[in-house]
């Protein structure tokens, strides 16, 4: 195992070279003009995974490519090694505003012991690092504790669309005893952490239709209603002033937390001063009664994503628009179901709609909210293995996040997922000036190659009793 560690360090810039190359390409799965980009990624993942010497495919879908590569031989032949899930995803988000960026967002740049890049972070960083941790074995000649089989696909930042039907049609190739996934982040370098929940999405465009086209203000003005004006009015109703959701039955179903999560919750670092200055905000807010940390990853939350309507251009233009529209997003906790909440966001949008507007609602994408139990055998071995890679205690959190694939390994290959994030609070992920820390880099490929042998030692230990 050591010569495992050793390669991993000895090999530490070429990796890192080697995700300046990944990251080179703008796979930026929400924008048509990039697919001939997202695919030249995923031909390049599927050969790098192919040169490591897994037996890699560039599967197609509807959408966008999903590669696949595993450590089993094609044969089909009986292995006595535990089989594990890898996924990860190699699309990015959009690098828009531009000229935020430092530097160019597809063109890696190092400074110190950071990699800034869109899609650094959030995940090729993160899938790499586990890549890395498996060529370790394989070129230094030692036998892998695990079969592993890497599922990295291309339509995460979109919603997963094509992956749910895939692992339907790869089921029998992907039966694992759990997935391991590096796409979520940790408080801190010093602080690794397992998550053993996520939260869910419901996604949602209100267009509210006026008049049947803009209008002179001074003529008209008075006589009919504003889409802005009401609009704003129904929106400011969806919450109260601390920011719990206004919606009737909204919170039917959550699941409160525990004693034992709010203990564990709480020894993660949190700084309020600090905090608020990172955020840049004058005041901090949110619901009363839980702490910062309780309420951005175990509340659910309604916020505005999006909201135009009128004139934006320079200077002044007196009309009242002909439409409004806001997209919005719900994140929702254990037990709360998109299709209800969607169902209910509706009945109350309909219900306070005035009758002087015409209202359109377009649902969007959802996702469940994912919990796992934090005491789970495979859930021990995880927290060693971050032991090893981090040289630190982890801690057991929430997130705040979604990753909408996860309760479809649940429901399709009927496994739980290891949540074993990378990411730091400051690396941008979805921001301008997205980073990679290259020590947590370097960490993760640690954990991933002590993560094989702790999974390992428990299945052996638990099949035996
Ligand atoms: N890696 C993130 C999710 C994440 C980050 C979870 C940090 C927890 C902590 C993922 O790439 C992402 O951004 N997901 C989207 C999903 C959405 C598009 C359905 C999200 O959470 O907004
Ligand atoms: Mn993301």
């Amino acid at each position: 195992m050591q010569n495992v560690f050793k390669y991993l360090g000895d090999h530490e810039e070429r990796f890192i070279d080697e995700l300046c190359a990944y990251t080179r390409f703008p796979s930026v799965s929400a924008q048509t003009q990039h697919n001939g980009d997202v695919l030249a990624c995923a031909k390049w993942l599927t050969q790098h995974c192919d040169e490591l010497g897994l037996r890699a495919e560039l599967c197609e879908t509807d959408g966008h490519p999903v590669v696949m590569a595993t450590t089993r031989d094609g044969r089909g032949g009986k292995s006595s090694k535990p089989h594990f899930v890898v996924y990860g995803h190699y699309d990015v988000q959009p690098a828009e505003p531009f000229e935020l960026w430092k530097s160019p967002p597809f063109e890696p740049r190092r400074e110190g012991r950071s990699l800034y890049a869109r899609g650094a972070s959030d995940n090729k960083g993160q899938n790499l690092a586990h890549l890395k941790a498996v060529e370790a074995y394989l070129r230094t000649g030692t036998e892998l504790p695990c079969d592993l089989t890497f599922v990295i696909e291309g339509e995460e930042e979109v919603g997963s669309k094509s992956l749910g039907k895939f692992l339907k049609q790869r089921k029998r190739e992907l039966r694992c005893e759990a997935v391991v996934i590096s796409d979520t982040g940790i408080p801190d370098k010093k602080h690794p952490a397992l998550t053993y929940a996520l939260r869910g999405i419901a996604a949602f465009e209100i267009i509210l239709h006026g008049p049947n086209r803009d209008l002179h203000s001074g003529l008209f003005g008075g006589s009919l209603d504003n889409p802005a004006m009401a609009l704003s009015q129904m929106l400011a109703g969806l919450r109260d002033r601390r920011g719990r959701v206004a919606i009737p039955g909204f919170y039917d179903y959550v699941a409160p937390l525990s004693t034992f999560e709010r203990k564990e919750l709480a020894r993660l670092p949190y700084n309020e001063k600090a905090y608020q200055k990172f955020l840049g905000v004058p005041q901090l807010f949110g619901e009363r009664g839980y702490t910062a940390t309780e309420q951005k990853t175990s509340r659910p939350t309604l916020e505005i994503n999006g909201l135009t309507s009128g004139y934006q251009g320079e200077g002044s233009k007196t009309i009242i628009p002909s439409w409004a529209r806001a997209k919005i997003t719900c994140r929702l906790v254990a037990n709360q179901d998109p299709r209800k909440i969607i169902q209910r966001v509706r009945a109350h949008l309909e219900a306070i709609c005035p009758p002087t507007v015409r209202m359109e609602i377009r649902s969007g994408h959802g996702a469940e909210p994912y919990l796992v139990s934090p005491k789970g055998r495979y859930v021990t071995a995880a927290l060693r293995a971050l032991e090893t890679g981090f040289g630190a205690k982890p801690l057991l959190m929430r997130e705040g996040g979604s990753i909408p694939i996860v309760t479809d390994f649940k429901k399709t290959l009927g496994v739980d997922t290891l949540l074993l994030g990378l990411g730091l609070p400051d690396d941008n992920a979805h921001s301008p000036n997205e980073k990679f820390d290259l020590d947590c880099f370097a960490n993760g490929m640690r954990m991933g190659a002590a993560l094989w042998q702790e999974l390992r030692a428990v299945h052996d230990g638990s099949s035996r009793s």
